[in-house]
């Protein structure tokens, strides 16, 4: 076993390190981040979520916006990197297929599927591409579900799956008590995935790597996630937010670095779903019973119910992007609170890397008896 810092396989694509950067809707992961990440080496992932908010005529025409300007997005990452890009597409949006296609057409190495199961997709069209499928998931029985639609429906199965625990950020696949409670805790739940993937790469004679996303913060945990727990690779969110590539407004990071432990709190969002993200006047008004009136120009999601929704999720996410938090606020992950600065993506991936290789020269080192000291 080599302490070098672990690449990860997903079907014909090798990324040298096995981390992929989160997607982060809206507007927080676009190409900056996702090329900044991809040209260390790791896997650079665009949201697609309402990306269009970037063109002056996104109002008008939000769908023809959200193709133009991912479409764009992607083409921008992959000039100016040659590693891996991919695009995170929430099963929830209403143009979840649309963007599908939009982003293979653009040449995506590697879609995300997300905030749902992913049961109706163009098949052929992901068939004939290069293009490979994640899928993220939040317990075994959502993947069983998913593999066993795709392998009955399609002939065919996703190519990696990503197990978000409850310590994310954005919206969570968890019920509310669900998520302080151990048994649901990311470290319980790759095992189960794990065996219930066992099946399905016999049958189709295919490796699918399992990644672990959710709390995940130094190099000491991506040891214990990959060495231990037994995932193929992890995903990481919260730390990428911090960095001079995320394409968030600067007053986005800053919002990280002066949160405390007791800022980062579960909202229940428009949506229906419980979301993780910083507290600030916006959220307290809400919760007070404060609505935030809207016309909502099209559904965008399509579990929102936008006539009893106290504000738009979608706008308030825009806000936040770009630093107006008097009318919105930040998703975030659990461990928000320990970032204290903003770094370079090389920066953080060069810390990360060195904490990995400690904590295994240290472990190992102890095992065989503290050679070490010797
Ligand atoms: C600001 C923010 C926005 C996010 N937006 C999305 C999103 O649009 N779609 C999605 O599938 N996951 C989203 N996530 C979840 C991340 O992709 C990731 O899986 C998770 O946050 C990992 O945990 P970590 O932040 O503790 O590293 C978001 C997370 C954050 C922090």
């Amino acid at each position: 076993m080599s302490s070098a810092f672990p690449g990860l396989t997903i079907g014909d694509l090798k990324a040298k390190i096995a981390i992929i950067q989160g997607g982060m809707g809206v507007g927080i992961s676009m190409s900056s981040l996702a090329s900044a990440v991809a040209k260390e080496g790791g896997i650079g992932v665009i949201s697609a979520a309402e990306i269009g908010f970037i063109k002056d005529y996104f109002f008008k025409n939000p769908q023809q916006a959200n193709r133009d300007a991912l479409t764009e997005e992607i083409k921008k990452a992959k000039s100016a990197t040659d590693g891996i890009i991919g695009v995170n597409i929430m099963v929830a949006m209403s143009e979840f297929l649309d963007l599908i296609e939009v982003s293979i057409d653009a040449g995506a190495d590697i879609l995300f599927f997300g905030a749902g199961l992913p049961l109706g997709v163009p098949i052929k069209k992901i068939k004939n591409s290069n293009t490979k499928i994640g899928v993220i998931v939040s317990s075994d029985r959502a993947t069983k579900l998913i593999f066993k639609y795709w392998d009955r429906h399609y002939n065919h199965i996703p190519d990696a799956v990503v197990v978000e625990g409850p310590k994310a950020g954005g919206h969570l696949g968890f019920k509310y008590e669900q998520i302080n409670d151990p048994a649901y805790a990311l470290e319980n739940l790759i095992g189960p995935v794990k065996k219930a993937l066992e099946p399905f790469q016999e049958k189709y004679s295919k490796r699918i790597p399992v990644i672990a996303a959710g709390g995940i913060y130094t190099g000491a945990d991506i040891y214990k996630f990959i060495n231990i727990i037994g995932a193929d690779g992890v995903q990481m969110a919260t730390r990428f937010v911090a960095t001079y590539e995320c394409d968030a407004d600067m007053a986005f990071k800053e919002a990280y670095i002066k949160a405390k432990k007791e800022d980062i709190v579960i909202i229940k969002s428009p949506v229906g779903l419980p979301g993780r993200a910083i507290r600030n006047r916006f959220l307290e008004e809400v919760e007070k019973g404060k609505k935030q009136p809207f016309k909502c120009i099209w559904q965008c999601l399509k579990g929102c119910e936008y006539r009893k929704a106290p504000y738009c999720i979608t706008q308030a996410l825009i806000n936040a992007q770009k630093g107006r938090f008097s009318g919105g606020f930040a998703f975030a992950g659990a461990n928000a609170y320990r970032v204290d600065r903003i770094v370079s993506v090389k920066d953080l991936i060069e810390e990360l890397k060195r904490d990995y290789i400690n904590t295994f020269e240290n472990a190992h080192n102890n095992r065989v008896g503290g050679i070490r000291d010797v």
